[in-house]
C-alpha cells in the first residue's frame, strides 16, 4: 500500500475523529504509519504533519522523543533491557551485554539476518522483577546472562511466530515481581506495540 493509499484509510478518519483538536491525534497517527510501514519514514513524518496541521518539524520532535516510535526498520524480534536504576542495580548491563555478544551487535542495531533488534529501553514497569527484558513487548523478569544468551538463541533456533511473555518467562525468566496476574496466552506477532482500542492495528479497516 502506497503512503497515499494509508493516509486515506477509514482508520485514519476513525483516529481524527476521536480528538477535539486534530494535533491531539498524533501519536496515535504515528502508530499507524508505523504499523503500515514497518517503521516512520520522512515521507510518513510529513504525511502525518500535513493529516494533524503541524509541521514535519514538530511530528519529528515527538516521533524522536519517544523510543517506541522507530526511525530505521527493526528485526523480527526486538530485544529491549531496561537500563533504569532497579534493573542496572541487579545487572543489566550484563544482560546487555550477553544479549548484544550473542546477537552481535551493538544495542541501536540490528543484525544482517533481519532476525534480532537490540535496544535499551528506560523503566518498562518491572522494577520488582529486575533485571527485566522485552521480546517484541512482552516481558521477562530475573533475567540473567546466561538465559538472556539462551533466550536470543531460541528466537533464532525455534523463530516462533508469536512470542509470549508467561512462556519465555518460564524458558529464560527468574524472579517476578508477582504472580498472581492472570495468564496471557496472547502474545505478540511483531516488533510494533499493539493498539487495537485505538484503531491503529487493522481494526475498522
Ligand atoms: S528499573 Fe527496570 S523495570 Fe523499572
Amino acid at each position: 500500500m502506497s503512503l497515499a493509499d494509508w493516509t486515506t484509510t477509514p482508520r485514519v478518519e476513525k483516529i481524527l475523529s476521536s480528538y477535539p483538536d486534530k494535533r491531539s491525534a498524533v501519536m496515535p497517527l504515528l502508530y499507524l504509519a508505523m504499523s503500515e510501514h514497518g517503521y516512520l519514514t520522512d515521507e510518513a513524518i510529513r504525511e502525518v504533519a500535513g493529516l494533524v496541521g503541524l509541521t514535519s518539524v514538530q511530528v519529528s520532535a515527538a516521533a524522536t522523543f519517544y523510543t517506541m516510535y522507530k526511525r530505521q526498520a527493526v528485526g523480527k524480534y526486538l530485544v529491549s533491557v531496561c537500563s533504569s536504576i532497579s534493573c542496572g542495580l541487579l545487572g543489566a548491563k550484563r544482560v546487555l551485554a550477553a544479549i548484544e555478544d550473542e546477537a552481535g551487535v551493538p544495542a541501536g542495531e540490528t543484525d544482517p539476518e533481519g532476525q534480532v533488534s537490540v535496544e535499551h529501553v528506560e523503566c518498562i514497569g518491572a522494577c520488582g522483577g529486575a533485571p527485566a527484558v522485552q521480546v517484541n513487548y512482552e516481558l521477562i523478569e530475573g533475567v540473567n546472562p546466561d538465559q538472556a544468551r539462551s533466550l536470543v538463541q531460541w528466537l533464532r533456533d525455534a523463530s516462533p511466530p508469536v512470542v509470549n511473555g508467561d512462556e519465555m518467562q518460564a524458558l529464560f525468566g527468574g524472579r517476578r515481581s508477582f504472580d498472581w496476574g492472570p495468564a496471557d496466552s496472547t502474545g505478540s506477532v511483531g516488533p510494533l506495540p499493539a493498539l487495537e482500542g485505538l484503531g491503529s492495528t487493522g481494526e475498522g479497516s
